[in-house]
């Protein structure tokens, strides 16, 4: 046989050979175990929304985004919330960014703000609803929050830039928009690209307001609604603008309106239900409302946060396609459900 005829020094040589690409044949395993274990490749992709319940990202952690906001840049959504995750520093508040291609499998993109308080703001101040809005002039990411004191006695509007969607936002500085006072804010991006900040100003009501050229400022007001309405989501569809807001009982849920107009500017209708008042919005706060616009259809996702105050963390999100259209809005029961970004079809599972 072959083998028997191998002399001293070839052996010599295949057992040096052996010693050689043993250590390398080692870390060649090492590192694809090691790439296994911390790549996405293998993780089970979600074709599937199911409002209320834990939403897992791509590393199989709760999506840490409330009281959120979603921009898409190319063919890419990017989902900015707070940051409510267990064990984090309590001196410093914290905004998430997340990633998707299709509203439903999220890549978390780490946090972009990990805030102390800034200037005279003490401890137990507050950083809430990040709104992200990206400037085609500046090239800028410009971001909205609200933020406070502890009392909710400030009021005011904080905005941080990056030039990245998912860097490291540099604070700028906060104020009240227009001089008013803003609790809860709302982002909306109108068809023609124009960027508008809608703001609860607690003495007068619910404000919509254009922001500058380059975002970093509010600028004019648009329309002032006198209605003790916060959790503002604004949405274009169809020649109608439709606003969503939420009454004013903290974390607890409250039965979400709507009303309509056909300029921002108003005048707006009357605020109606979007669910059936009992169910207080099936537990859930406005937050956005998403246009997503496919090939075949367009469909309109009412954003929502279910608060759990003690625990918030856990608190979930309700995300439903909304019944739309000719000035009527409704929000269905919540039910698992599938979306198509690309046609914009939706599917409701279960259907009861
Ligand atoms: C809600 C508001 C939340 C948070 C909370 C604090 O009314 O929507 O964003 O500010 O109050 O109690």
């Amino acid at each position: 046989m072959k083998r028997k005829n191998i002399d001293h020094s070839q052996k010599n040589y295949l057992m040096n050979k052996n010693k050689i690409y043993h250590p390398v044949l080692k870390s060649i395993i090492h590192l694809l175990v090691f790439i296994f274990i911390h790549s996405n490749l293998f993780a089970q992709k979600q074709e599937i929304i199911k409002p209320g319940e834990i939403w897992p990202d791509a590393d199989g952690n709760h999506i840490q985004a409330h009281g959120g906001g979603i921009i898409k840049i190319e063919n890419t959504y990017f989902w900015y919330g707070e940051q409510r995750a267990e064990g984090l520093d309590p001196t410093l508040r914290y905004v998430s960014c997340y990633a998707s291609q299709d509203l439903i499998n999220w890549k978390f993109r780490g946090n972009v703000i990990k805030m102390l308080p800034p200037d005279t703001l003490k401890s137990g101040w507050v950083l809430e609803r990040p709104k992200v809005f990206y400037n085609a002039k500046t090239k800028k990411y410009v971001m909205y929050f609200h933020i406070d004191d502890k009392h909710y006695k400030v009021a005011q509007v904080g905005i941080a830039v990056c030039n990245k969607p998912d860097g490291e936002f540099e604070y700028v500085r906060r104020f009240r928009p227009l001089g008013h006072e803003s609790r809860d804010i709302g982002q909306f991006i109108d068809d023609d690209g124009t960027a508008y900040l809608v703001f609860e100003d607690r003495p007068f009501g619910f404000r919509i307001a254009r922001l500058s050229d380059d975002y970093m400022d509010v600028e004019k007001e648009m329309s002032l609604i006198s209605a003790p309405l916060e959790g503002g989501a604004i949405v274009h569809y169809k020649g109608l603008y439709y606003s969503i807001g939420s009454a004013l009982t903290g974390w607890t849920p409250n039965a979400n309106k709507y009303a309509t107009a056909t300029s921002l500017e108003g005048p707006w209708t009357e605020f109606k239900d979007i669910a059936p008042p009992e169910t207080n919005t099936y537990g859930s706060q406005s937050t956005m409302l998403i246009k997503v616009v496919g090939t075949k259809k367009t469909t309109i996702i009412f954003m929502a946060d279910m608060w759990k105050p003690k625990t918030q963390f856990d608190s979930r999100y309700l995300w439903m396609p909304l019944e739309i259209g000719e000035g009527k809005l409704w929000l269905p029961k919540p039910q698992p459900w599938k979306l198509n970004v690309k046609t914009g079809e939706v599917s409701i599972l279960d259907k009861k």
